[in-house]
This record gives C-alpha cells, sequence and structure tokens, in this order.
C-alpha cells in the first residue's frame, strides 16, 4: 500500500492525512466542502489542534499531500465523515457514510482496502461492505478488502494520539483485518488489537456509552450534594481516594460529536438492554435546563435585593475546556436559552478559544477581556473549565454571586467557594455559604 485517499477532512480525517503523509504514503484528500477544499489546498487546515498548520504545510510543500474535490484512487480509502443523529429522532444518520461509498465505489478496484473510522451502530460496516460489492461489481473479501478502526483520539493531542494510542482493528475478514494492521503499522505506535468488525463497532460504543452513565452519575452526585449542602467536588474528591472508584466531574451537561451521540447508537440497536445509556442521556441532556433554571432564581434574588437588572458574566461556550468546538454544546444550548431571557438580565459571555466575530454572530455580547468582565459582572457562571479562567483571583469575586457549575474555583487556594447549585430548599441561605475561609470547611 503506497497511496491513501481519505474522505472526510474534518477534526479526524485531515490530521490522519497529515500523518500518513508524513509517514510515507502519498495521501489524497477528499471532502464535499468545496470552502474547505480551498483552505487547505492554500495551508489553511479550518480546525484548531497544535502544530496542524506547520505540519499540513510540509507534507503539501513536500508533495506527499494533494486536496481535491475529486476523489482519486487509491490503494486505500478512509472514511472519516459525520455520523450525527437525525433531528429529534435520536436515530443515526448513516447518510454521509453511504454518500462516502457511493463515490468510493466509482473508483474503487481490485486490491483495493476500505477503512471506516466514522463512528457507526453495530453491524453498519458488513452494510456498507454490501453496498461496495453491490455498486462496483466486485467482489467482497477477494477484490477488496473492508475494515472498521474506530478513533479514539482527544481534541487538542490528536496528533500525539494518533501515534500513541492502542487500536482495534475489525476486518469484514482475516485479510481486511491484517491488511488494515499493515497500513496503520506505519504510524502507529500503540498496540493494534485485531477482530471482526461488529466487535470493533461495539467496542467504540460500549466506551462512549460507558463515560457517558460516568458523567451521568456524576451529576447526580452533585445534585445530591447540593439538596444535602455539601461541596460535590469535595465528595468526589474524598471517594476517588478509594482504590478502585473512579467518579468523573460533574458539569453544565455532556456535548459534542461523540457522548452525546453515540449512546443513541446503542439504545435505538438495543431497546430492551440500554435503560441504563436511556436513563443517563436524559440526566445528561436535562442539565442545561436546571442550570438555567438555577440561574433564573438567582437572578430574581438579586432583583428582590435591588439590582434591577443583574448582569451575568458566562464563562466558556464550547462543550470541552480549551477548544474551539461548539457541537451540541451544553454550555452553548444555557446561554441560548439564557438569551431569550434578557429581559430579566444583561448577559456577556467570555470564550477565548472562539474569535470575537463567531460569538456576535451567535447572538451573544463577547467580554473579551475577563477582569473587566468580572468588574462588571453581578453573577458569575463558569461553565467550561479553560484554563484562561484560572487566573481569576477570589477577592474579584467577593461580592459576586458565583454559581460554579463546573468547579473551575474548587480549590481555589485562597478560599474555598462553594458551588452550590439546584437547591431547592426555601430555608437555606446560600449566599451565606458562598465563601468558607476554611478550606473545606463547613
Ligand atoms: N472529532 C473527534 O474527536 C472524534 C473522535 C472519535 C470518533 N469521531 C468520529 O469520526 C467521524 C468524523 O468526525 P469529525 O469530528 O472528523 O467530523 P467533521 O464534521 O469534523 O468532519 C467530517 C468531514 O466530512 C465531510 N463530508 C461529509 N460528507 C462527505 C462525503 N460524502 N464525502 C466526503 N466528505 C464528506 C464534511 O464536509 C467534513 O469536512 C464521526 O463519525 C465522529 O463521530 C470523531
Amino acid at each position: 500500500m503506497k497511496n491513501l485517499s481519505v474522505v472526510g477532512l474534518g477534526y479526524i480525517g485531515l490530521p490522519t492525512a497529515i500523518l500518513a503523509a508524513q509517514h510515507g504514503y502519498k495521501v489524497y484528500g477528499f471532502d464535499v466542502n468545496q470552502e474547505k477544499i480551498s483552505k487547505i489546498k492554500s495551508g489553511d487546515p479550518t480546525i484548531i489542534e497544535p502544530k496542524i498548520v506547520s505540519r499540513l504545510n510540509e507534507v503539501i510543500k513536500n508533495k506527499n499531500f494533494f486536496v481535491d474535490i475529486e476523489l482519486k484512487e487509491a490503494d486505500c480509502f478512509l472514511i472519516a465523515v459525520p455520523t450525527p443523529l437525525m433531528n429529534d429522532k435520536k436515530e443515526p444518520d448513516l447518510s454521509y457514510v453511504f454518500s462516502a461509498c457511493q463515490t468510493i465505489s466509482s473508483v474503487l478496484k481490485p486490491g483495493n482496502l476500505i477503512i471506516l473510522e466514522s463512528t457507526v451502530p453495530v453491524g453498519t460496516t458488513f452494510c456498507i461492505s454490501k453496498f461496495l460489492e453491490k455498486k462496483s461489481g466486485l467482489k467482497l473479501g477477494v477484490d477488496f478488502f473492508v475494515a472498521y478502526c474506530p478513533e479514539r483520539v482527544l481534541p487538542g493531542r490528536i496528533f500525539e494520539e494518533l501515534v500513541s494510542n492502542e487500536r482495534v482493528i475489525g476486518g469484514i475478514c482475516q485479510e481486511s483485518s491484517h491488511l488494515a494492521n499493515k497500513f496503520y503499522s506505519k504510524f502507529v505506535k500503540g498496540k493494534l488489537y485485531l477482530t471482526d468488525d461488529r466487535t470493533a463497532e461495539m467496542v467504540k460504543l460500549v466506551e462512549n456509552g460507558s463515560r457517558d452513565v460516568q458523567i451521568a452519575f456524576a451529576n447526580q452526585v452533585a445534585d445530591m450534594c447540593y439538596k444535602a449542602k455539601i461541596d460535590p467536588f469535595r465528595v468526589i474528591e474524598f471517594a476517588n481516594k478509594h482504590p478502585r472508584v473512579n467518579i468523573l466531574n460533574p458539569g453544565c451537561g455532556v456535548g459534542g460529536h461523540c457522548l452525546a451521540v453515540d449512546p443513541w447508537f446503542l439504545v435505538r440497536g438495543f431497546k430492551r438492554d440500554s435503560n441504563l445509556l436511556k436513563i443517563s442521556r436524559s440526566i445528561n441532556d436535562e442539565r442545561p435546563f436546571k442550570v438555567v433554571n438555577y440561574v433564573i432564581k438567582q437572578v430574581e434574588k438579586l432583583k428582590k435585593k435591588g439590582i434591577e437588572k443583574p448582569k451575568i458574566l458566562v464563562l466558556g461556550l464550547t462543550f470541552k475546556p480549551d477548544v474551539d468546538d461548539l457541537r451540541n454544546s451544553p454550555a452553548l444550548k444555557i446561554c441560548l436559552e439564557l438569551n431569550k431571557k434578557t429581559e430579566l438580565f444583561e448577559m456577556g459571555v467570555c470564550e477565548p478559544n472562539l474569535v470575537s466575530d463567531r460569538i456576535i454572530k451567535l447572538g451573544f455580547s463577547n467580554v473579551k477581556e475577563l477582569v473587566d468582565g468580572v468588574k462588571w459582572a453581578d453573577i458569575i457562571l463558569p461553565l467550561v473549565k479553560h484554563k484562561d479562567f484560572f487566573g481569576i483571583k477570589y477577592f474579584n469575586l467577593k461580592d459576586k454571586l458565583v454559581v460554579d457549575v463546573c468547579g473551575l474555583f474548587y480549590n481555589s487556594i485562597e478560599f474555598f467557594i462553594q458551588g452550590a447549585i439546584f437547591d431547592k430548599n426555601e430555608n437555606y441561605d446560600r449566599d451565606k455559604l458562598f465563601y468558607s475561609k476554611d478550606i473545606g470547611g463547613y
């Protein structure tokens, strides 16, 4: 295998294409988005990832990477197109995968290998294999080969993890697994585990399902703690001192293209055996609305105290810390909901990972200077734990109402700030409990 065509040049496809080009493959990149193609051709990767600009320009300059709006013939095709949910129905939308296969079928040649990296429901690799067989007239497992190899990278560390992560390869037949193993061995240092297509598909889905369930548990721990007037972040830290307990962090919800989506592939595919996943999805999905309701309550409290139009500073919009990705972001959901109620309060959003234009286009007032924003606000609402926010000093927060949903100020050195939210107990004056001079003291 000497050359590779990558179908879909997004967060997964583009870094993989670049890395393969840096490891001796001649790589052709193909995407249906023409604007993206022109930008990538000119050296703009269109996504933020450490060192991606220099790596992209290097492989273009060395003539190891070419991008085009037409799919080129190759020895190997790697599919990394989106697999979202269909609107409201929560059913997997595989139209991008099939459309990619339709395009591949027109250039498929004997001896080719197709690798599917998009996250898909169990059975999809076999379906696309049959589809390719029908469309191309070539014989599956004889003339061409298909393998599923899910991606596990963490945005922000994609290039490191593409090399170091262990991976599972599920071939439609042994020869498919063997060829895919050969393909990845050129640039992956992590161990490669060979199995069948269905096992590999299930592995990816249960990985993401497991994390979603664990986050839902952490969110429920937080809700219980808030009602009991206990700091959930402290409880989780101490519970995790147990050698066999590892509770994740609670937050304002679950977003992104993976955890908020993939568990539905299991829920829809295995209706009777996936209650836990379904409940976890709803716990995580309702989280942003809980935060909105709580914030509105705090606004009303401040109004009663004489602040006519309280000012809210939101910290973070993206779906996770230190990325520029807004897909399914719960923080964005919260801000969009709050934005519908601005007759009650003023709202500014500080998101250091996005350019001002993007924030303004979403309909928000952009707060560029964090320090000024903190001074201006009556309510501070950290939603995403970006490292740019770590420098906020407690004394600037002294007269503010802090609704710390993501634990940004937990373990603040000088003060312990109790991120009490969702408290329904009317007699509980949470404002008094916001600051406690003794770390962890009640
Ligand atoms: N981003 C991640 O961290 C991550 C991690 C693991 C798995 N995945 C999975 O990988 C897949 C791709 O995710 P992504 O984040 O790279 O998506 P993305 O939206 O960033 O990129 C997908 C690209 O595919 C292109 N595309 C759509 N249809 C096409 C077609 N028919 N032919 C050619 N190009 C087409 C789009 O224009 C887009 O540029 C998804 O299934 C996702 O769930 C993503």
